[in-house]
């Protein structure tokens, strides 16, 4: 065993062992880190029993591709600042039929078991204390602020360090 252990994010292999078997770890955040994690949590999202059928009647099998490229985009926008994302999640979100304060907990919590089988630990807390600040900016915009636009999540959460 040498002393060059495979750390750094441009020499891991890629898919090694498997995501699921959490052996996958970005320890920087990149594209690819963030698309490891999307693929991983909208996996669990389409499989859960509360969150599945929300996603099935608003997104077809068809369609999918063409969200998790809008999706990547916004948390490329979020974790790299690069702007990507032009969208308005409070409007989509508003449309949303079934979506509850009850599911926004279920959301972070798949969302950050994601995080952490793919990312370095303080990555990881990273990326779920993003979403957990966009999760309470969205719902405090479609529960308590119904019918009106707030500011966008994107710009609400950018002030932080
Ligand atoms: C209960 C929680 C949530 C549910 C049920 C939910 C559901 C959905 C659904 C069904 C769509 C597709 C809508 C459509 O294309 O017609 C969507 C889009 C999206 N969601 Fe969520 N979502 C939730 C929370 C979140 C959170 C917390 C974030 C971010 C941290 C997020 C980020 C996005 C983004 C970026 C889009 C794409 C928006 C666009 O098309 O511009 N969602 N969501």
């Amino acid at each position: 065993m040498t002393a060059n252990a495979p750390s750094g994010p441009a020499t891991r292999l890629p898919e090694a062992g498997g995501a699921a078997a959490g052996s996958a770890t970005f320890d920087v955040v990149s594209e690819a880190a963030i698309a490891a994690v999307l693929d991983a949590f909208y996996a669990r999202v389409r499989l859960d029993p509360e969150l599945g059928p929300v996603f099935a009647r608003a997104v077809t099998d068809e369609a999918w591709p063409a969200h998790m490229a809008v999706i990547a985009d916004f948390w490329s926008s979020v974790m790299l600042k690069t702007g990507r994302y032009k969208g308005n999640p409070f409007a989509v979100h508003a449309k949303v039929e079934g979506i509850s304060p009850a599911l926004f907990a279920r959301w972070l919590s798949l969302f950050g078991e994601s995080c952490r089988s793919l990312l370095a630990p303080d990555l990881a807390a990273a990326m779920e204390a993003r979403a957990g600040l966009i999760a309470a900016s969205l719902q405090a915009g479609l529960f308590f602020r119904p019918g009106v636009s707030g500011p966008s999540p994107i710009a609400a959460t950018a002030p932080l360090p």
